[in-house]
Formats: structure tokens, C-alpha cells, sequence
């Protein structure tokens, strides 16, 4: 939700800037702003919609200097106007400041700033207000200082004093005319990490911004204020204490974020998952115990046996890989399994027994319910562990262990390859606890081969790719797509159900099979096709049964099935797209990749913008 990049260097600040927030499109894309700082005057240029669009207002009007912060906007208060875009100014128009978060209480701040009449605010935003009050706080400060080193430390305490009085979460990036080569950051529930170069230093909400210029980090922590000059920056704490924060390498290079030769991120991602689901994998088969390796769980095995319950919990498509996780790890290790909403568990009074072991599953590992389910399962004393693809996120480092995915980084706001990766690691989970419990050396060692057999076979389904084109574009003057799955696959239903809606903007939505008739059949009809997953499994025959009732009403059938179970399909079904044969546990995934490919085509066939569906934005870091 919203990406902010700050510069200090000796080079031209505005296409790094610029390029930075290209790399961060993915957080939002409402408006974007950048605030550069020229000798002793703000040259910003902002408008609403796209990066492209201030890439031309900078390309028509340059600015020049040295410093200065930029952002692209993910609207939470305000409309996506020209006038809402941050940057944003304090009264004395010197003070700039970008702002990733929500200021809940920015209203009663308002107030209080309007009674003294001195305030005049030209936008609706929260992120005015704040830079109206750290304004008046430093301007008051200041009065009558004449050191200018002086005003660094005075900008600093303004930023600290203002955001003592601020309810609500904030990635900050500041810069002040008066005050040369010098910007200020601060974060509260909003991720900013610093980026440390040679005679430069950055600040951005994710390293991708950055990555280009210097693979040297600091993550900074919730309630970190930091100074950043050209050739140093110092970090101290919201209280006012002085911080050590250590220097990162960032796992990934410029080239990995790169699109290549696809025409999107999306399709890159889909077609890198026979790749990242290996990597899912690498080193945690344990092929002669018949049993997965998971060292980060930081649990031994005899704290790992005296589980008795499971939670994982998590939004969107990582609570959908929960979902399959919760039939894999009740079928393999035989432990009750809950999937919890992250955004309702962490309200909720969940009746949690001692023994259980809560999973947050997150891509990002930024997402602000999935961190608030995180935190309060911590409060409650359980224990809990991450599944992330973001090694340096918040909720990576706030949980007690975890499993990373090693997907490298997902740029396409539609996920595809970390959905897998979960899966995956989900099915690694339930195989090591399952192999501590009844789980014999025979079924591991299936399941072993089954998982090691995977990236080939999804190979195998992405040369589907050209097919499913065309079926996508056969069916995309559908008014709607309904998904149906049973047991491991229904999750999948749901998963693909979640694509078509994002990126195509059509109605979809996903079910068990045997739901259709307790009230879905209600729906079916020409121009509404149902898409079954139906490989051929110990409830095939049931599957076929639910086909049939949808034909029985004319509705235009899709499946998904195995080499097996096509003989049968082929006379019912409209079209038909063939996986490979596979064990049950891996299954899911084989299923899950066509539907990604089927949304994606479909999208493009329907001419969206797949990789910035209108509305969303990737990372969702406010409630
Ligand atoms: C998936 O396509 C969505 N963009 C969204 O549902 C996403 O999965 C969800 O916001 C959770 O994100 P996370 O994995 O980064 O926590």
C-alpha cells in the first residue's frame, strides 16, 4: 500500500527517484508524486494515476537536485486527485514528506491545527495533516537557531514529538529546503529500509526500488527514526534512544525483478514456478528417513511431537494455501488443523488449547492483518512461525521461526508463484509431522517422490499454455466463471475464483462440487462456464456426477483433469485440460497452475492491465 523512496547523494536525485517508484508500482498506483530539493527551494511534480503519467510531467519540467523523496499511492484517505498525490507540504511550503500508512487520529490533529488559524490545507489526506504538524513543530523549534547543524537534530525531534501524538501506521520519508542533503525516515507498521551506497543512502518501502543502486540494507524496525545524510545516517528510537541496526546483503539482484521477454510479470511468475517450487524443496527432503528438514521451525522434535492442534492463518491467496495445507497436514500427520482468516483471528476470541502451533502464511510478510494475527497469537503466549517469501519482513522477523519459500521476488500483484511455494512447504510441514507420528516409511517416501516429480510435471503443464489461450479466449465473453473442487482441490476452486476476480474483474467464485446443488446450480446457464478440477481420484465419480447436472442445465463445462480421467471427460465436458498423472498430496499444485494461466489469458483477452488490476495493490500493509 503505497511505495515512498527517499535519495541523498551526489547524483541527480529524480530518475532514481523515479525508477525507484517504478519498482514499487506494485504497492499502488492512484497517483505519484516526487519532491526534489534545488538549493534552498522544493521543486515537486504529482498528479493522479500512473508513474507514466509523472514521468512525463518530469520529462516536460525537470527538477534538479541532489535529495529528495518520492511515492506512488494506494488511496486510503482522500481520492485519487492530482491534489491528494504526496508529496505533501507543511504551512511554511519547505517541509515535504511522503507517508505509507493511515493517521487515524489525523482529523482531531486538523482541528487542533485549524483553531490556530494558521493552517491552510489543500488536500483531504491524513498525510497533510502530519506534515503540517511536524512543520509547526520544527518551525517553533527553530526560531532563532543559527546553526545549521543545529535544525538536523531540531528536524529529527519534530518528525519524533509529531509522531508521539500520531494513533496509526506510517512508513515516512522527509525533506526540508532549509536543511541541504539531508532526509528523514520513520516507520510504524509500514515497512522502510534503508540502503546504504557510496556517498549515497536510500530509503524505500522495499528493496526492489533500491536493489539497482546497492545491495546493502538496514530494515528498520517499527518505531526506528533515522537520519540519513549522504555518507552516514543514524538510527534512534521513537523514545528518543540511540539504535545498532546491522547491514544486510539483499538475496536478490536488479536482474531478478526484471520482466524479460514476457509481456508481464504475472506470466514471468506462472512460468517460473517449476523453478521456485524446486527451490521450495532444496535441502528439506530427508530421502533416507522419508521425512521433510525444517531447521527454521526452531522446535525440537520432541516440542514438535507434543503439538496437538494447528492454526495457520493468513489473506487471500495465502489463506487459500492454508486451506489446502489444512487437508494435507490432517491427512498426513493426523493433527486437527484450522485455517483462520487473518483479519478475524486477530479480533477474534479463538479457543486456542496449549499445544497449538500457529502459522502465519504471508508472501510479503508485510501484510497488516496476517502481522496483527502474528502479534496477538504471540500476546497470547503461542507459539508462532512464518511462512514468508520476504526474508527481511516484519513478520519473518517477528515470529518465533519459520520456513522461507525462496520463491525470489513476486512483483505481479496476482500471486502465483508463492501460492505453490506455500503449498509446498505445507505439505513439507505435514510430512515431518506426520513421520514423528503414524505416518509409515513407505507413504514419505511416496510423498518424497511425488513432491520431487513436480517440477517436471509443471513443466509439462506450462507447454498447456497455448491451449488454455485459446479456451480463455473462447469463453471471454462470459459474464461470470464459477470453479468447483472437492477435498484438496477445492481450495484450488477458490484460489482460481480469487485470479479471474482480480485481474479480469468478472464475477467468479469458487466451491466444493457437491455444493452446486444446495443452491450454486441456481446460477448456471449459457454464457456462465463451470470449471470442475476433477482429476481422476477416489471421488472422481462423484465429481462426474456434479458435471453432469451442470450439463444437464447447458451450462459450458471446463475441466481440469488427469490423463486418466480425460477418457470419461471427454464426452461431457466443452473443453478439456489434461495434467499429468500424479499422487493426491501433489495434486494441487498441478491443478492450480492452468487456472492461473486460464485468468491470465482470460484477462488479456478481456485487454486488462494484468500485472495493476484497478484497485489492488500487492502488498495490503493497512487494515
Ligand atoms: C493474491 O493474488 C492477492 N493479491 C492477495 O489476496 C494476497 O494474497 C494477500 O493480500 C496476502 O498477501 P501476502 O501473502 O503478501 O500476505
Amino acid at each position: 500500500m503505497c511505495g515512498i523512496v527517499g535519495y541523498v547523494g551526489k547524483a541527480d536525485a529524480a530518475p532514481i527517484l523515479l525508477d525507484g517508484l517504478r519498482r514499487l508500482e506494485y504497492r499502488g498506483y492512484d497517483s505519484a508524486g516526487i519532491a526534489v530539493v534545488n538549493h534552498d527551494h522544493v521543486e515537486t511534480r504529482k498528479c493522479a494515476g500512473r508513474i507514466s503519467g509523472l514521468l512525463k510531467l518530469v520529462a516536460d519540467d525537470p527538477t534538479n537536485g541532489t535529495y529528495g523523496i518520492s511515492h506512488t499511492r494506494w488511496a486510503t484517505h482522500g481520492k485519487p486527485t492530482d491534489q491528494n498525490a504526496h508529496p505533501h507540504f507543511d504551512e511554511s511550503g519547505k517541509l515535504a514528506l511522503v507517508h505509507n500508512g493511515v493517521i487515524e487520529n489525523f482529523q482531531e490533529i486538523k482541528d487542533a491545527l485549524l483553531r490556530e488559524g494558521e493552517h491552510h490545507f489543500t488536500s483531504e489526506t491524513d498525510t497533510e495533516v502530519l506534515a503540517h504538524l511536524v512543520g509547526k513543530i520544527y518551525d517553533d523549534s527553530a526560531v532563532g537557531v543559527a546553526d545549521p547543524r543545529r535544525h538536523k537534530a531540531l528536524l529529527v525531534e519534530a518528525l519524533r514529538s509529531a509522531l508521539q501524538q500520531v494513533i496509526g501506521t506510517y512508513g515516512i520519508a522527509m525533506v526540508h529546503a532549509d536543511i541541504p542533503d539531508f532526509i528523514v525516515g520513520a516507520r510504524r507498521g509500514s515497512p522502510l529500509v534503508l540502503g546504504v551506497g557510496k556517498d549515497e543512502n536510500f530509503l524505500a518501502s522495499d528493496v526492489s526500488a533500491i536493489v539497482a543502486y546497492t545491495r546493502d540494507a538496514v530494515y528498520l524496525n517499527d518505531f526506528d527514526l533515522v537520519a540519513v545524510e549522504r555518507d552516514k545516517f543514524e538510527i534512534s528510537s521513537l523514545a528518543g534512544e540511540r539504535g545498532e541496526h546491522a547491514i544486510s546483503k539483499v538475496e536478490f539482484t536488479a536482474e531478478d525483478i526484471k520482466k524479460g521477454d514476457y509481456p508481464h510479470y504475472m506470466l514471468k511468475e506462472i512460468f517460473e514456478q517449476p523453478g521456485s517450487v524446486r527451490d521450495a524443496m532444496r535441502g528439506r527432503l530427508n530421502l533416507e528417513e522419508c521425512t521433510a528438514k525444517l531447521g527454521g521451525l526452531n522446535m525440537t522434535p520432541a516440542q514438535l511431537r507434543e503439538v496437538g492442534r494447528i492454526v495457520l492463518t493468513g489473506c487471500g491467496t495465502a489463506l487459500h494455501a492454508g486451506m489446502v495445507g489444512e487437508y494435507l497436514i490432517e491427512q498426513l500427520a493426523n493433527i486437527p488443523t484450522e485455517v483462520e482468516y487473518a483479519s478475524e483471528f486477530r479480533h477474534r476470541n479463538t479457543p486456542m488449547a496449549n499445544d497449538t502451533l500457529v502459522f502465519a502464511i504471508s508472501q510479503s510478510g508485510e501484510t497488516a492483518d496476517t502481522l496483527g494475527a502474528l502479534r496477538e497469537s504471540q500476546r497470547k503466549g503461542f507459539r508462532t512461525l512464518g511462512i514468508c517469501n520476504n526474508v527481511a519482513s516484519t513478520i519473518a522477523r517477528e515470529s518465533d521461526g519459520g520456513v522461507y519459500m525462496h520463491a525470489g521476488p513476486e512483483i505481479g500483484v496476482a500471486a502465483t508463484k508463492s501460492f505453490t511455494s506455500q503449498v509446498v512447504i505445507l505439505t513439507l510441514i505435514g510430512l515431518l509431522l506426520g513421520r514423528m507420528r503414524h505416518l509409515s516409511t513407505a507413504a514419505g517416501s511416496r510423498i518424497i517422490e511425488a513432491l520431487e516429480s513436480l517440477p517436471d510435471k509443471l513443466e509439462q503443464v506450462l507447454k498447456l499454455s497455448d491451449q488454455i489461450k485459446t479456451i480463455a479466449q473462447k469463453y471471454a465473453e462470459s459474464t461470470g466463471v464459477l470453479f468447483f473442487g472437492r477435498q484438496l482441490n477445492f481450495p484450488i476452486a477458490l484460489e482460481a475464483a480469487l485470479k479471474v476476480k482480480e485481474i479480469t474483474y468478472l464475477y467468479s467464485e469458487g466451491h466444493p462440487s457437491a455444493e452446486l446443488k444446495h443452491g450454486i446450480i441456481a446460477l448456471v446457464r449459457p454464457g456462465l462456464p463451470s470449471i470442475f478440477i476433477a482429476p481422476d481420484d477416489a471421488l472422481f465419480s462423484k465429481n462426474l456426477n456434479n458435471i453432469e447436472q451442470v450439463r444437464a442445465r447447458k451450462g459450458p463445462i471446463i475441466t481440469v483433469t488427469t490423463e486418466s480421467g480425460a477418457g470419461k471427460l471427454k464426452e461431457i465436458a466443452d473443453d478439456l485440460i489434461v495434467v499429468p498423472e500424479a499422487d493426491d498430496v501433489v495434486m494441487p499444485v498441478l491443478s492450480v497452475v492452468p487456472l492461473q494461466l486460464f485468468a491470465y489469458h482470460l484477462a488479456v483477452a478481456l485487454g486488462r492491465d494484468v500485472d495493476k488490476p484497478r484497485n489492488l495493490a500487492k502488498s495490503v500493509t493497512v487494515e
